[in-house]
């Protein structure tokens, strides 16, 4: 997956490339690497650190960017054309070797990629029966040579190196015989300013700045230095120097580029007081809420409003069906979507893994909605299962968080979270965002159908507490903490829940597992006795959400289960349950809400546990262990 950075321009380029990728370091944090073009290189392509190609200097190291930085620090690059890349490894483990920018050839090109090429192992068979000597295990490299070996031959066939027509045709040819996905920066040996880029299934958006090009997997790195950007399509290619920017499509050829401006507003990708984004994160989620709701509550017609959905009325009152796909947290919420919708709405839900939509084949009916749910709009299953639909004549709505992002441009309309940047990798305020406008599409489905208006009025008069509620929930936050004390030694935690919050303890589990590396399970709580209470005894901690409402003596019943057999309990409950108290080994207290909106409350706690628990056990809690904020290959 990996996220990609380039510069053409008058600045020095490295402290482009360095900033770009800190700021994608999300796409992944395996390793990371860049090439500059500083024309003093020696090359030594089999050097064990920092191989160069004659004039194009490259740093690599493994682990986070800050260890590249302190590398460049200590062996400084110059010149202003460069390409950088954060990994997220997927061919090849992670070592410096296998990290990007990858050499091709005798140095003649170097190319750093996002995506995976499926065809890797045939191509590098070929190219090294023709004597291309591999450095590395990854697919990448198989690019880097395959260009190399398609620029000799357009030399060989009276082509110049140095021509600008020889580089297009060589990169068109080249990757004609990838397949798998790509985005693709790449400089040649004999180009000082040319910084080439192409992409199929992989994002890529250049900016545009005055006498200077910026290229990044998507336009964070951008932020300060433009707000003009063109975002490529798949099979375009862009050849840009500081001065100009030629985009070529495969089919269509040269097309005008569109440039766009980004809204640079919603920012807030500051730590400020706290140690943690994932802590940060958790306690925005009062304003993230209100922000959610803000301009969508219809007193007057006691529904909701969208700005963006695209859909007139009668269509929406014809929906037969609503499938939501998403993946990770963003399926979770789906999750609680579809329990909101069928209870407000009365409108069949499925919740699909986009992984595994993209290739079933589900009858649709012409009636049938579908919406993708993403925090980061880049999710490649995501993007793949809402492009199959679309292919398929169903118009594809998204939840999603990043404006801008490949899903919120490609999708035929959809709702914006407006949570602001979430930068811990673990889930947390976009969970919530994406519960509240599933609430409210719920509200404004059923008052187009059978809902009353006083029913709707009193579901707008909850959520409009909502905000007030969740910052009154984040009370719990010391009760939590004495939890983590108890527990953060456990190696198995067990999550129940019912009805809402079924999917609230699938979250927690998932938070639990992502940060702090215990296993754990979510389960409906009565689905138990099926299989997870084998795992029961004194060591093994289960956590039940049991706010009061319709699911409580059922829930109830099952945590008795669980005590029955010596495990330890955990209660998410509401304020006032004194019953619980004597009950549960250690309770946390969330205020007292509706059903429909337990998922909101008990969510918080779930995530300070899981922050908490990963702290004592000495974890990364915004940057765990193999996992990646944006997961851009399938
Ligand atoms: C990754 C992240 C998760 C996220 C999932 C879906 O696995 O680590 O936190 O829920 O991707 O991402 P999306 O951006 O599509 O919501």
């Amino acid at each position: 997956m990996c996220g990609i950075v380039g510069y053409v321009g008058a600045r020095e380029a490295v402290n482009v490339l360095l900033e770009g990728l800190h700021r994608l370091e999300y796409r992944g944090y395996d390793s990371s690497g860049i090439a500059v073009y500083d024309g003093k290189a020696e090359f030594d392509p089999l050097a064990a650190e920092n191989p160069g190609t004659g004039p194009i200097a490259i740093r690599k190291r493994v682990g986070r960017v800050s260890e590249l930085s302190a590398a460049v620090a200590a062996q400084p690059v110059s010149g202003n054309l460069g390409i950088g890349h954060t990994r997220w490894a997927t061919h090849g483990g992670i070592s410096e070797p296998n990290s990007h920018p990858h050499v091709g050839g005798n140095g003649e090109v170097v190319v750093v990629h996002n995506g995976v090429i499926e065809n890797y192992a045939i191509l590098k068979t070929r190219l090294q029966a023709l004597g291309y000597v591999f450095r590395s295990q990854t697919d990448t490299e198989v690019v880097a040579h395959l260009i190399a070996h398609h620029l000799d031959e357009q030399v060989r066939l009276g082509g110049a190196a140095t021509d600008r027509k020889t580089i297009l045709a060589t990169v068109q040819i080249a990757v004609k015989s990838l397949k798998g996905t790509y985005g693709l920066g790449i400089i040649f040996r004999d180009h000082p300013g040319l910084l080439v880029a192409v992409r199929s299934g992989s994002p890529l958006v250049v900016g545009v700045g005055k006498g200077e090009h910026f290229l990044a997997s998507d336009a964070s790195p951008l932020a300060g230095y433009t707000d003009e950007v063109v975002y490529l399509s798949d099979h375009e290619l862009v050849l840009l120097t500081a001065d100009s920017l030629e985009l070529i499509h495969r089919d269509h050829g040269r097309t005008s580029p569109s440039i766009q401006v980004l809204d640079q507003t919603e920012s807030g990708s500051e730590l400020g007081e706290f140690e943690h984004y994932m802590l940060k994160e958790i306690y925005e989620q009062p304003t993230t809420v209100e922000n959610a709701l803000r301009g969508r509550l219809d007193d007057d017609a006691a529904t909701a409003k969208f700005g963006g959905l695209n859909l007139d009325s009668q269509k929406l009152r014809r929906i037969d069906r609503i499938v939501l796909t998403g993946c990770g947290t963003s399926w979770h919420a789906g999750l609680v979507g579809e329990y909101l919708i069928e209870e407000f709405a009365r409108i069949p839900v499925e919740v699909e893994y986009a992984s595994e939509f993209r290739y079933r084949n589900p009858p649709l009916s012409d009636q049938t909605m579908i919406f993708a749910i993403t925090q980061s709009g880049e999710t490649a299953d995501t993007l793949a299962a809402m492009r199959e639909s679309q292919r398929k004549g169903h118009s594809t709505l998204a939840i999603c968080n990043v404006v801008g992002s490949t899903i919120a441009r490609e999708a035929d309309g959809g709702i914006y979270l407006h949570a602001g940047p979430e930068v811990g990798v673990a889930s947390t305020k976009a969970f919530t965002s994406q519960v509240t406008v599933l609430t409210l599409l719920a509200l404004y489905l059923g008052r187009l159908r059978h809902m009353s208006y006083p029913a709707g009025k009193r579901i707008i008069s909850h959520l409009r507490a909502m905000p007030e509620i969740l910052r009154h929930t984040l009370k719990c936050h010391e009760a939590v903490k004495e939890v983590a004390q108890k527990y953060h030694d456990a190696s198995n935690i067990l999550y129940m829940g019912r009805g809402y919050n079924f999917p609230v303890a699938l979250e927690g589990a998932l938070k639990l597992k992502e940060i702090s590396y215990i296993h754990a399970e979510g389960y409906p709580a009565a689905e138990m006795k099926h299989g997870p209470i084998a795992l029961v005894d004194e060591n093994t901690p289960s956590i039940f959400v049991i706010p009061r409402g319709s699911m409580y003596p059922k829930v109830m019943s099952n945590l008795e289960e669980v005590k029955a057999r010596r495990g330890p309990v955990i209660a998410i409950a509401c304020e006032g349950d004194e019953t619980m108290a004597g009950l549960a080994d250690d309770v946390i207290y969330v205020p007292d809400v509706e059903d429909y909106l337990q998922p909101l409350v008990a969510a918080i706690p779930l995530q300070l546990l899981a922050y908490h628990i990963a702290l004592l056990r000495g974890c990364n809690v915004d940057r765990p262990r193999n996992l990646a904020k944006s997961v851009t290959v399938e």
